[in-house]
């Protein structure tokens, strides 16, 4: 599936998370492994009321946050493995208290990742980074509880400093290494770690295993909004590269990029997977999904500014694409609007642009059931992830409020105001 063309989210496993702690019969584990087709989704709709809110505004689903996480719960009642989010693509610590009554912690990609997953979501910090200086690893040894490095250069270098800072300090620190699989997916190469001539992980020629008692787990990522048949194929390759190595491990951890609360992704073999490799290596398995976590649960809702006239009409936003929602640019995809559809599809078309300078702050074509007006509120869906990660302030412009909904109350919470002095201190 192509990036960004998502499909809805799952309505699963009824039930709260500890329920889902219980043994179920294998008939309930069937039926709580089947999908729901046409429940709600927050791809295709909204359960709040966007006028609710102060344009632009970023808004998570709390609701929505809870199926995804009842996915996972489930994953980990089948396999025992352990789940960590990614924060590189959500990091929204309000909710860091729900997330963590199913996750096991955090992965983290520089040591200010890792201090937020210590102060506020708790539970195990894994790190990783392509490389460390030396004050990342003093800062990261009081943070960290795994420490991945991404070349035995950098072991060999800075494993006693992290290992004897964490001991000064009582901390018990734990070393992984990453190795690349050197097996691709068919990810969008920037998105694939795997790709030829990527600096990520230490490939099988270049493996040290003189030195593997250094590190008790093996790490790797190289999917990206993929399935459980990629990693079915990609275990194949680790386990044909690196398989003398894998029962020496305690620990190996299948990286982030899978779908699984995506609607079509195949958590029956997913659990197939995990538990098959568990039992083959005597080792335990980590997954730290981002996208998966949050998938489909938060939406960016903005407000027509103004309409001008060009090849066609174009509806001038309160929200930027490069400041708000980059990826649209980066990958690019373009993302989907509430009621709208496809150019042509509806009586009235239109383009939607950002308001900053950038010509190509534009986030494509839309059709719609009748022409936009100033004041109209356009609500763009899964906008939690990747997003408020990667908010900036180009041009000046505002950022996003966060709020958060809770459907049960119907209440909706306004967790963070953005202002001028956000923009000034980052600045000099
Ligand atoms: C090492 C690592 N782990 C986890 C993730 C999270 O991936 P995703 O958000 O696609 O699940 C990434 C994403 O780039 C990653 O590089």
């Amino acid at each position: 599936m192509n990036r960004k063309q998502r499909a809805p989210s799952p309505q699963l496993f009824a039930g709260s998370a500890s329920e889902s702690k219980k043994t179920k019969s294998p008939l309930e584990v069937e039926a709580s492994l089947q999908l729901s087709a046409g429940s709600f989704n927050g791809r295709l709709e909204c359960a709040f009321d966007s006028a609710r809110v102060t344009t632009p505004a970023f808004v998570v689903d709390e609701g929505l946050l809870r199926q995804n996480l009842r996915v996972f719960a489930e994953v980990k009642h089948r396999t025992g493995c352990r789940i960590l989010l990614a924060l590189k693509a959500f990091a929204m610590f309000s909710v860091f208290p729900l997330l963590r009554e199913v996750l096991d912690g955090v992965c983290a990609s520089s040591p200010h990742e890792a201090r937020l997953g210590r102060e506020e979501f708790g539970g195990e910090v894994h790190t990783f980074a392509a490389a460390y200086s030396e004050s990342d690893i003093l800062d990261l040894a009081g943070t960290t509880d795994h420490l991945v490095f991404n070349s035995f250069n950098q072991l060999t270098r800075f494993r006693g400093l992290a290992l004897q800072t964490a001991r000064s300090s009582g901390r018990n620190l734990q070393i992984g290494l990453r190795i690349n699989p050197e097996h691709s997916e068919g990810a969008v190469p920037i998105y694939d770690p795997c790709a030829p001539g990527s600096r990520l992980g230490v490939r099988r020629r270049a493996f040290r295993e003189d030195l593997l008692d250094q590190v008790t787990g093996l790490h790797w990522h190289n999917l990206c909004e993929q399935n459980a048949d990629c990693l079915e194929r990609t275990i194949g390759a680790v386990e044909a590269s690196f398989g003398p190595f894998l029962d020496r491990m305690e620990y190996v951890n299948f990286g982030g990029g899978h779908h699984i609360t995506r609607e079509d992704y195949d958590r029956r073999l997913l659990i197939e997977l995990i538990n098959r490799f568990q039992d083959k290596w005597s080792t335990s398995v980590y997954l730290e999904p981002g996208e998966a976590v949050a998938l489909n649960a938060g939406y960016l809702v903005s407000t027509v500014l103004d309409i001008v006239s060009a090849d066609m009409d174009i509806a001038i936003i309160d929200s930027s694409v490069p400041a708000h929602m980059p990826d649209v640019l980066e990958m690019p995809y373009r993302p989907h609007i509430i009621g709208s559809g496809e150019p042509g599809e509806k009586s009235y078309t239109c383009r939607i642009g950002g308001l900053s300078c950038l010509a190509g702050d534009v986030a494509g074509e839309y059709s719609f059931d009748r022409p936009l007006q100033i004041g109209d509120r356009l609500v763009f869906t899964d906008m939690a992830i990747y997003t408020m990660v990667k908010t900036n302030t180009f041009n000046g412009v505002q950022l996003p409020g966060i709020y958060l909904y809770r459907p049960e109350r119907d209440e909706m919470v306004s967790i963070r105001v953005f202002g001028y002095n956000d923009f000034k201190t980052r600045l000099s």
